[in-house]
């Protein structure tokens, strides 16, 4: 008996909480699905979030999924069941979602793809990203750029590390640097000694730093001997650091310091900024995760008022052309890393020391 009266109470509790969002507080509430805990920027991408969608006014259940695609499913399964009013998700696998999506739609739950388009599925409302083809384009023409590809004569060794296959932005950004790059590879200007030019021999699981060191490791080993790397191009900055890692023990050990390659990435990382001021990663990309997440809570509020919230873009999912808002990307290296990163506030000085 006593089991059944809870039980009423809690069936009345969780339908008052669909219906107001969240119980008690009459606040909306949001549910943030962010990857992993594992790469700061998703920590910050989350607390950003939290912070701007309190202080407009919702509650917040922002989860991480561990990297792993079934625990993202199920904690959007409860986002939804315990009346969360919209999605923002960055997808730990672009396809994978699909279950709890369906649910959400059914319940008229919108969902925001964040930084990552998710794929295959009719109910994503938004996108929020950064402009990723071109966060490769800024890779590609810098070492374009770095090694002068179109006067020295050459010719020069690069590889490539790019991201994980079942992340959607992967490919564009080795797509994007590859676009760049391709004419001098055709032209033998730029050697891969490996012949690993195609995303998937590339593409590096979850962009397990640990993973790209031992690719890494292997490319060094069956191919460079006594060869130079001149450059390598890495997707972002858990992969480049995973490069350093194996190039760290080549280069200084052996005592080639002085041919240390031109290295790649993105996020500007704490670990990679400070591998940028000691000269072991050459350029970073920097994507204010600040203004990607006021972005989205701009566009979360004017979905939850009856506005049509601003894009400037659209990206076809394979089910539909969703709207979307790219952010600008930012290049980055020693020589402007004091300016975007300290004087913006997005790191105190101390932090990269
Ligand atoms: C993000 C990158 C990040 C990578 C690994 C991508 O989807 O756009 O900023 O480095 O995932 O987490």
């Amino acid at each position: 008996m006593l089991k059944k009266i809870l039980g009423t109470i809690l069936c009345a509790a969780l339908a008052i909480t669909a219906l107001t969002g969240c119980a008690g507080s009459g606040k909306k509430k949001v549910g943030i699905s962010m990857p992993t805990k594992d790469l700061q920027r998703w920590n910050q991408d989350g607390d950003y979030m939290k912070q701007k969608f309190e202080a407009a006014g919702y509650e917040v259940d922002l989860q991480y999924a561990g990297n792993k695609a079934d625990q993202q499913l199920s904690q959007l399964e409860n986002m939804i069941n315990s009346g969360c009013k919209v999605l923002v998700i960055a997808a730990v696998e672009a396809s994978s979602l699909g279950n709890a999506l369906d649910k959400a739609a059914a319940k008229k739950i919108p969902v925001i793809a964040y930084d990552r388009l998710i794929m295959d599925n009719a109910n994503v409302s938004y996108y929020a990203t950064f402009d990723n083809y071109k966060v490769g384009q800024i890779q590609g023409n810098f070492v374009k750029e770095k090694l002068d590809l179109d006067n020295a004569a050459g010719p020069f060794n690069i590889e490539f590390t790019a991201g994980d296959p079942g992340d959607n932005n992967a490919t564009f950004f080795f797509n994007g640097a590859f676009d760049v790059l391709k004419p001098y590879i055709e032209s033998k200007k730029l050697n891969v000694l490996s012949g690993q030019t195609d995303f998937a021999s590339v593409a590096t699981v979850k962009w397990a730093s640990d993973t790209a060191q031992s690719r890494a490791e292997n490319i060094i080993g069956s191919y460079y001997g006594e060869k130079n790397i001149d450059a390598w191009l890495c997707s972002n900055d858990s992969t480049a650091q995973g490069v350093v890692t194996a190039l760290d023990a080549r280069y200084n050990s052996e005592g080639r310091s002085g041919q240390w390659p031109i290295i790649t990435g993105q996020d500007c990382d704490i670990v990679s900024v400070k591998n940028m001021i000691a000269g072991k990663q050459t350029m970073s990309v920097f994507k204010d995760t600040r203004t990607l997440a006021e972005r989205t809570v701009t566009m979360v509020n004017d979905l939850l008022n009856g506005k049509t919230p601003e894009t400037n873009n659209t990206y076809n999912n394979n089910k539909l052309d969703v709207p979307s808002y790219l952010c600008d990307p930012v290049f980055a290296d020693i020589s402007n890393y004091e300016d975007i990163l300290i004087k913006s506030g997005y790191y105190t000085a101390d932090q990269l020391k």
